[in-house]
């Protein structure tokens, strides 16, 4: 089996982590690097990722995220977060966003009119927006815990936590939300077996 492979066999979603275990930082600043070179949607990077290590803090998202183990016992809780305002159209980060592929001022502001295309009917909604930034997040998040499993490190990404407290709880500024949480560490308990459908129930060719 290739490398790829037994990654995705290894990888699953570790509800128990040895509180014991740490993660290298050089490991950890790998698994960074891995989201941080990840696409995004017209290479705006909307993420922006909150590394919880204080004690307190994870108590205090604990009970916000339905009192899941993973938050207070992984070696490295990692809070998906995404900057809604700065990526709407007509910014200054998105002109810069352009402007570092090293384009004509013509090209910018095309790919500007682009972009304001694209997203007008996005960012006239705050959910939608939010919706839109958060979906990028989950490329990362798949690559981190891809990688993740190559070093042998366990994960479990986390959807389940009340959106507004999460936010209040890290005192998130306007405009920024919460998308989606990710712990990693070691697991304590074997994984159980992988239940997937079978390709033919999910791939069609036309
Ligand atoms: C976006 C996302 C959110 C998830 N949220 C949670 C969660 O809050 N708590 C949890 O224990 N598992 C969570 N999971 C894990 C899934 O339940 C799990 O991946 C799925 O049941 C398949 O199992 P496996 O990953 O162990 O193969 C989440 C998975 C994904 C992809």
């Amino acid at each position: 089996m290739s490398e790829f492979l037994s990654a995705m066999a290894f990888r699953h979603a570790c509800k128990q982590f040895d509180t014991e275990k740490q993660i290298p930082e050089q490991e950890f600043d790998s698994l960074l690097e891995v989201a941080r070179t990840s696409p995004s949607s017209f290479g705006m990077e909307p993420w922006r990722m909150i590394v919880v290590r204080k004690p307190a803090l994870r108590k205090a998202l604990k009970s916000a995220c339905w009192n899941q183990a993973q938050i207070t016992d992984c070696s490295e809780l990692v809070i998906f977060t995404t900057d809604n305002d700065t990526v709407r159209s007509g910014t200054v980060y998105v002109r810069k966003m352009f402007e570092r592929r090293g384009l004509s001022a013509e090209a910018v502001d095309t790919y500007m009119g682009v972009y304001k295309n694209y997203l007008e009917p996005i960012e006239c909604d705050e959910v939608l927006l939010e919706n839109w930034t958060a979906k990028q997040c989950y490329i990362p998040l798949a690559n981190m815990m891809t990688y993740a499993a190559t070093l042998k490190i366990d994960s479990c990404p986390i959807e389940g936590f009340d959106k507004e407290s999460v936010e209040a709880i890290l005192d998130l500024e306007y405009g920024r939300s919460v998308a989606v949480i990710c712990a990693f560490g070691y697991r304590v308990n074997p994984q159980s077996e992988q239940k997937r459908l079978d390709l033919k129930q999910i791939v069609e060719y036309r």
